[in-house]
């Protein structure tokens, strides 16, 4: 046992082992200068949210996964941040891009059905209003046999289980259960991936359409997308995230996406993945699903376990005066 009692709290993962659902809400927001308290707040409360939506629809599986980024952690008054914690990195190649783009807080919302996920963003961002700015916001949706608007089956390599935990969940003391989270919104040019035939786009990400399979080593290119995210450590051991990609879109304005989320224990792992993606491997060798899908938001954030969210909920310690009056243990009155 640590001298000091927080140490012994539980570290309850939030839900990112949750499983796929049919819809999804991402919200990606900015704090306002002067709004940090009310976000200290909200993320001491979102959970008790969570619960009461969720609690209404006891099958509809609704979970939210609050995340928070480098920049606004010191602001936020959250600690040492976790070590691997920094703003998103960009990856620059020859052809393709991966961007970084503004983002404080990340709410990934699931549940069986939309009004579930629909209450719970209309209840944080009511919350939220006047401390954050919404920079991006994607309702997702799950489309025929867990396929992105490519077509393809999307999710069937994820790690199950307890090698799913292991692969997305931290064990860096005093952030155990917390997540890394990576995500990118992409949109596709439905007109060239559409022209190609069934045969070049299942070349083109490494498995076939219809049955799902993979590509046999002979016929895999070393440009698919299968080839360029499958990746080993020193020890030839797999490295793995888990995603939960959701399409999205607007077809009468031309729009189709696929939502990439992928969390991990560490997010180098991604960030490999993203340079065999983006700057190619070898170099120049660029994963062609990029070349039908342009990546426009980037964004790394942690999820801590749902203790350190709870928490922030306490008062601060109080000053020494207001001890010497004995007055610390008077919670502040909620002011909504
Ligand atoms: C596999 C789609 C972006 C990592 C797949 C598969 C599809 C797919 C259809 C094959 C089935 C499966 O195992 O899930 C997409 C689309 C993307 C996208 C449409 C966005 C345009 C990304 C990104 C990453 C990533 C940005 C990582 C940074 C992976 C991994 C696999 C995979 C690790 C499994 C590879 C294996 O072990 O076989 N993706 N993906 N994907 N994707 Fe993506």
């Amino acid at each position: 046992a640590g001298d000091n009692a927080l140490v012994t709290d539980p570290a309850t993962p939030q839900a990112v082992l949750g499983s796929l659902t049919e819809a999804a809400i991402f919200l990606v927001a900015t704090v306002d200068e002067g709004g940090e308290d009310v976000v200290r707040g909200l993320l001491a409360d979102v959970g008790g949210l969570t619960r009461a939506v969720g609690f209404r629809s006891a099958d509809g599986d609704l979970t939210c996964v609050t995340a928070i980024g480098a920049a606004v952690w010191p602001r936020l008054r959250l600690g040492d941040a976790p070590s691997g914690l920094h703003p998103f990195r960009e990856f620059h190649g020859a052809r393709h891009t991966a961007i970084a783009t503004p983002g404080d807080l990340l709410f990934h919302i699931r549940a069986r059905r939309m009004d579930l996920c629909f209450e719970l963003a209309s209840l944080i961002a009511a919350r939220l209003a006047g401390a954050v700015t919404v920079v991006d916001e994607v309702h997702g949706f799950r489309y025929f046999e867990q396929r992105d608007l490519l077509g393809f089956v999307d999710g069937t390599e994820n790690p199950v289980g307890a090698g799913a935990a292991a692969a997305v969940l931290t064990d860096e003391p005093g952030f155990e259960g917390g997540s890394y989270v990576i995500v990118q919104k992409y949109l596709h040019d439905m007109e060239a991936w559409n022209a190609l035939t069934t045969e070049d786009q299942e070349r083109v990400i490494g498995r076939r359409k219809l049955s799902d399979v993979e590509l046999s080593d002979d016929e895999q290119p070393a440009d698919s997308h299968v080839a360029l995210t499958s990746i080993t450590d020193d020890d030839g051991e797999e490295l793995e995230i888990l995603r939960d990609n959701m399409p999205f879109g607007r077809p009468g304005a031309g729009e189709f996406g696929t939502y990439f989320i992928g969390y991990a224990a560490d997010p180098a792992v991604t960030e490999r993945m993203l340079e065999n993606m983006f700057i190619g491997d070898p170099p120049g060798r660029h994963d062609r699903i990029l070349d039908f899908s342009v990546a426009v938001t980037g964004g790394l954030f942690f999820a801590p376990h749902s203790e350190f969210l709870a928490d922030l909920g306490d008062p601060p310690a109080p000053p020494a005066t207001a001890r010497s009056l004995n007055i610390g243990s008077l919670r502040r009155s909620d002011a909504s």
